[in-house]
């Protein structure tokens, strides 16, 4: 009898400290995470900078393209946030909200403006001095590079540029190349805004039947070398690491058919397969050679070594979930489409919203997170991954959105589906709010906010404000404070303690 009282404790014991479903609270504070896990927000270069024809800057396509007919929004985005005067103010904002990780990008036409060749100095000393800035501060470093020579800029400048101080840089050699081959040279909504009849609007050149494949293919053979080359000469001494950035959407399948988790099958593929399976497997995805046949460029065998295993980390921005559905009515769709492109058609089925409508109304949907990771680990293996870009925007022409409750709501939900999908076996290694302040955003000017931080674009001053959000972080991040979620359906509202 006494055997079996033993036997059945622990179990009692157990069952009475399960949380019942009615309640499943989820407390955590930051103390939850790895240690080495870093929390940032992040800016772009063309979005903050500003100053763009000043100490002998060039043009870079995005100020042809929002100075032209294409720019959706009435901005130019000329003066931006006018970081280029205003970053040391900013680094400081940085390290008062406590976050561990900046997340910045650099702008190819500040630093070498034509192109090749001669380095600016003046464009040097600006990232030198901003980053010496943020090392004083003991902030991590997390650099975008749009444009591909840059291993050129660090051979040369190796010691300059780079202080040795920076050890464990983080590398990103580029944004979003699986949507922007679609947003640049299918629809032509970004620069340089390519594409062709009946696919986008207006439009005046390109292909966007050929040209979103081979933009992809090069970017990927671009980023390898780029790999390459740090690998071979600058990791031993930087001990820092390099990666990729990926869109990235969690889709469900629209209904049970087979039809419909075929095509979401098809539209994961063209989303993280495009990059993913070319990294693992030296090739793309079996569904995309179909869909594209030979508008899909092939890998040679030196291209395939090349590209395998070229990353350290992946990174991905990381917003919203949508719904694919398969289209039967191939023969009423345009000829890129009947070829599939997208893998599935597209669509947002909440609140009518359709994905063109970004940046607002989208779905909140952390679960949506953990699956987008449980995903990629299955198919890809457990790869280290960092969220460079997670955010609320608004759009508002209210002055007084200092109160950004939502935002609250928004990052709490996701950083709790961080935290879930890494106690799940995720090797989620850092997160970065977009925005760390309000910017000229690619769609939407200066009135689509993501900011922790608002920034009054009516005043040529570009006075900085924190909300309640950057407080809120802040707390989180230097207080210790406990984030509580209170869910039962992915949607469920939640209540935090701070
Ligand atoms: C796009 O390129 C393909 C392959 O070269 C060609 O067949 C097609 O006509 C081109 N389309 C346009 C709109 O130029
Ligand atoms: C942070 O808070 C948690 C939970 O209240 C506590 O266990 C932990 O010791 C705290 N950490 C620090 C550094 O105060």
């Amino acid at each position: 009898m006494g055997t079996r009282l033993l036997l059945f404790l622990p179990w009692l014991l157990l069952l009475l400290l399960l949380p019942s479903h009615a309640v499943t609270a989820f407390r955590f504070t930051v103390d939850d995470f790895p240690h080495d896990f870093t929390f940032g927000a992040g800016t772009a270069a063309f979005q903050y900078e500003g100053a763009v024809a000043e100490d002998g800057r060039s043009p870079s396509i995005w100020n042809t393209f929002a100075h032209s007919a294409r720019n959706p929004n009435e901005h130019s985005g000329d003066i931006a946030c006018d970081g280029y005067h205003k970053y040391k103010e900013d680094v400081k904002l940085i390290k008062d909200i406590g976050l561990t990780a900046y997340r910045f990008s650099i702008s190819w036409s500040r630093l070498i403006p034509d192109g090749r060749g001669a380095i600016n100095p003046k464009g040097l000393q600006f990232y030198n001095d901003m980053i010496n800035e943020l090392v004083k501060q003991g902030i991590q470093i997390h650099a975008v590079i749009y444009h591909l020579d840059l291993p050129q800029i660090l051979e040369d400048e190796y010691g300059g540029w780079l202080s040795p101080r920076i050890v464990v840089a983080h590398w990103t050699t580029i944004l979003e190349p699986n949507i922007i081959a679609q947003g640049s040279y299918d629809k032509g909504i970004a620069a340089p805004g390519h594409c062709s009849f009946p696919f986008g609007r207006d439009c005046t050149v390109g292909n966007s039947s050929v040209e979103p494949y081979l933009y992809l293919h090069y970017s990927l053979l671009a980023h390898s070398s780029v790999v390459g080359l740090y690998r071979e000469k600058y990791q031993v001494v930087q001990k820092g690491v390099v990666g990729i950035n990926l869109y990235s959407l969690c889709i469900y399948a629209l209904t049970d058919s087979a039809e419909d988790i075929q095509a979401t099958e098809r539209a994961n593929d063209f989303l993280f397969g495009s990059i993913l399976h070319p990294f693992l497997f030296g090739d793309y995805p079996e569904s995309m050679k179909k869909a594209a046949g030979v508008r899909l460029p092939s890998f040679s065998s030196y291209e395939s070594k090349l590209v395998t295993g070229a990353f350290d980390f992946v990174g991905l921005n990381h917003y919203s979930s949508i719904y694919a559905s398969n289209n039967p009515d191939a023969s009423n769709m345009p000829v890129r489409d009947q070829a599939a492109d997208v893998g599935a058609l597209f669509r947002e089925t909440r609140d009518g919203q359709t994905v063109t409508q970004y940046p607002a109304g989208r779905m909140v949907d952390p679960q949506g997170l953990e699956q987008v990771l449980k995903y990629i680990r299955e198919k890809y293996g457990n790869i280290g991954i960092y969220i460079q870009e997670n955010g609320r925007g608004q759009i508002d022409d209210d002055d007084d959105d200092l109160m950004d409750v939502e935002r609250i709501d928004y990052l709490k939900k996701y950083i709790t589906a961080t935290l879930k999908a890494i106690r799940d076996g995720a090797s989620v290694k850092g997160y970065s709010v977009w925005a760390l302040m309000d910017m000229y955003e690619i769609f939407g000017g200066y009135k689509a906010h993501f900011g922790l931080i608002r920034v009054d674009f009516r005043n040529p001053r570009r006075q900085r404000q924190p909300r309640l959000s950057a407080h809120w972080y802040s707390n989180f991040l230097k207080n210790n404070a406990t984030i509580q979620v209170e869910s039962g359906a992915a949607t469920a509202t939640s209540h935090a303690q701070i």
